[in-house]
């Protein structure tokens, strides 16, 4: 078998394979705000992104300061509320991703030490609304005309985000309970009807001895995810 370690490029794979394994999603965050210029930082890489065409049909808010506690008092206000998201959720999860899903909750669940308690369960996740307490949210938006091709491309900028900002050891999370709050959010950055929310990103350092932050998720072998066709 091949020597990973000659492969051409084995060095920088090294560093991105460390930024990778590294990355994962902050529950929990400290509340000191993070200098500008390195926000600009991760924005600057994660414009790297590909996208179809080069359309980078991205575009991101990002708040700080009075801008992000005006939002995390909205979205918590509205919690209780009815759900409109720009993109529908997925009504079902079933087989396999609804044993993901349900395994990556208890993770959280048995993390925090909530498990089988619904009123605990439901404040754990109501932390969703108040950003975790992060200082800084991004929130990303693509262009309607698009479709779903503008979708996936801010798909994939939202994981440049998130690895940028980890290499730059900013902690984050992608959060897609914040765009079911549409109409409120929607109406705080003054979209207009050609944008369509994609996906919120909390992010700044992180609280690293919370509970919330203490376990990782498993990932498929490849072998169950890639079929090799050689003849
Ligand atoms: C598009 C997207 C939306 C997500 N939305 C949420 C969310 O609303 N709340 C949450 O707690 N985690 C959310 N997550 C985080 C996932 O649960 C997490 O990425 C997954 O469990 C894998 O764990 P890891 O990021 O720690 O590797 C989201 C992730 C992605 C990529």
């Amino acid at each position: 078998m091949s020597d990973p370690a000659q492969f051409p490029g084995a060095s920088s794979c090294d560093t991105f394979e460390s930024v990778l394994n590294s990355r994962y999603s902050c529950r929990a965050f400290r509340p000191e705000p993070l200098e500008r210029a390195l926000i600009e930082r991760i924005l600057s890489l994660a414009q790297r992104t590909p996208s179809w065409c080069n359309a980078q049909p991205w575009q991101v808010a990002i708040t700080s300061g009075a801008g992000t506690e005006r939002l995390r008092e909205g979205f918590l206000e509205g919690a209780g509320g009815a759900r409109r998201s720009d993109l529908p959720f997925p009504e079902t999860y079933v087989g396999v991703y609804k044993e993901r899903r349900r395994a990556c909750g208890l993770q959280l669940y048995e993390s925090v030490g909530v498990g089988g308690d619904r009123q605990a369960s439901a404040k754990q996740s109501l932390e969703n609304y108040r950003l975790f307490g992060a200082p800084h949210l991004a929130v990303v938006t693509t262009d309607r005309s698009l479709g779903v091709y503008g979708v996936l491309d801010c798909g994939a900028y939202v994981t440049t985000f998130l690895l940028a900002a980890r290499s730059l050891g900013v902690a984050a999370i992608a959060q897609a309970a914040l765009v079911s709050q549409s109409d409120f959010l929607r109406r705080a950055l003054r979209l207009q009807d050609d944008r369509v929310l994609v996906c919120g990103i909390s992010f700044g350092l992180e609280e690293e001895t919370h509970p919330a932050n203490a376990f990782r998720t498993p990932r498929e072998e490849i072998a169950n995810v890639v079929q090799w066709m050689d003849a």
